[in-house]
């Protein structure tokens, strides 16, 4: 009989969908009180991507979900669950993964969403390493897909800047073997007493959908972005730590750190505390701002397709977000 703990969870495919609407700081300098200058200094975002009119959360993330499967070499018919992670769902219910299912045309799959905002794809993986370990299922597509453009205050110019739509994916194969192989380890937390720190505070189930919240732009975006920036760095350096120390593993021996694209200067902050160089550090804000759940998989796809991560690399992952919530990832290629 089959031991289990042979059983790996490993990426097969990769894939991203980023919609074709470039909006640049050049571009909101127009609308708001703010420069260029201050948003590349401030952020690293130079632009950042807009959904079109007829898209979502669930077409993008079918798009990133079929490219995905392609380069997995395997059919919708063949995949075991979806997991959507996004903090901007098409709507509160049926849950974003069940359009996408419906999309894609995975009628043999369990489909469902889950909700940790920019660290979402890290808990999502979590979720896919324990089925694939436990030899529950064959084949898992985790997906980050956002369209934080339609839950940003356009006028709010400390949160505006930095956020953009669109969606990334990950095949994920149970594969027998003995020898360690995609997901190493996966290390997620939350911390509840910090929800006020990130957040869209109109109430839909606490209060009911209200002209008072509508007006008061409670369904946008509210963030401390200081004292987020400061917990962020913290958390992200700590569990980047925790999951090196938990595998055995040397700064010099990862490959690829992939960390959420929230703030270069957050990244760069943890890069120094972890004594890790800034060349092995994957970055694409300038490109596509903060894309929430979706950052780190389309952070990935860009990596592995340009090349930067090669059969027996091994990259981590970190991430933080609104909850608060926090996480890292060690993958072996
Ligand atoms: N253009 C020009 N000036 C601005 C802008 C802007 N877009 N935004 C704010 N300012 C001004 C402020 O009004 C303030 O002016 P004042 O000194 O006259 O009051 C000044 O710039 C400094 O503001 P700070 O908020 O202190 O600026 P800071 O350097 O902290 O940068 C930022 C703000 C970019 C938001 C930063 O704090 C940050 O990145 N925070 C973390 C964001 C993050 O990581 N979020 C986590 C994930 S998000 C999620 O989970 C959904």
């Amino acid at each position: 009989m089959t031991s289990q703990n042979t059983f790996r969870a490993v990426v097969a495919g990769t894939g991203a969908y980023l919609p074709e609407k470039i909006l640049t700081n050049k571009d909101l300098e127009k609308t708001l009180d703010t420069s260029d200058a201050w948003i590349t200094e401030r952020t690293g975002i130079r632009e950042r991507r807009i959904a079109a009119d007829d898209e979502s959360a669930s077409t993008m993330a079918a798009k990133a979900g079929k490219l995905a499967l392609e380069a997995g070499g395997i059919g919708p018919e063949d995949v075991d669950l979806i997991i959507v992670c996004t903090s901007s769902p098409d709507v509160l219910f049926p849950s974003t993964a069940c359009f996408v299912q419906n999309e894609l045309q995975a009628f043999g799959s369990a489909a469902y969403d889950i909700s940790a905002v920019c660290s979402g794809f890290v808990f999502g993986l979590s979720i896919a390493e324990q089925y694939l370990k436990n030899g529950r299922y064959k084949n898992i597509l985790v997906i980050g897909s956002e369209v934080n453009s339609r839950i940003i205050d356009w006028t709010d110019r400390s949160t505006c800047i930095l956020f953009g739509d669109g969606a990334g994916a990950l095949l994920l194969k149970r594969v027998e073997q003995e020898k360690p192989l995609g997901i190493l380890s996966t290390h997620i937390y939350s911390d509840g007493r910090l929800s006020d720190l990130i957040s869209v505070p109109g109430g839909i189930g606490r209060t009911g959908i209200n002209k008072q919240d509508v007006d008061d732009k409670k369904y946008f975006i509210k963030m401390s972005g200081n004292a987020t920036f400061k917990v962020a760095v913290k958390r992200m350096t700590d569990v980047i730590r925790e999951a090196l120390e938990f595998n055995g593993l040397s700064v010099e021996e990862v490959g690829l750190l992939v960390p959420h694209q929230a703030n270069q200067r957050i990244i760069s902050a943890v890069a120094e505390r972890l004594n890790y160089p800034m060349e092995k550090v994957f970055m694409n804000i300038h490109k596509y701002g903060n894309t929430s759940g979706a950052s780190i998989p389309i952070g990935i796809d860009e990596a592995k397709r340009s090349g930067r991560i090669q059969p027996g690399d091994i990259s981590v992952l970190g991430v933080v977000g609104a909850g608060l919530t926090w996480g890292s990832a060690v993958i072996k290629w």
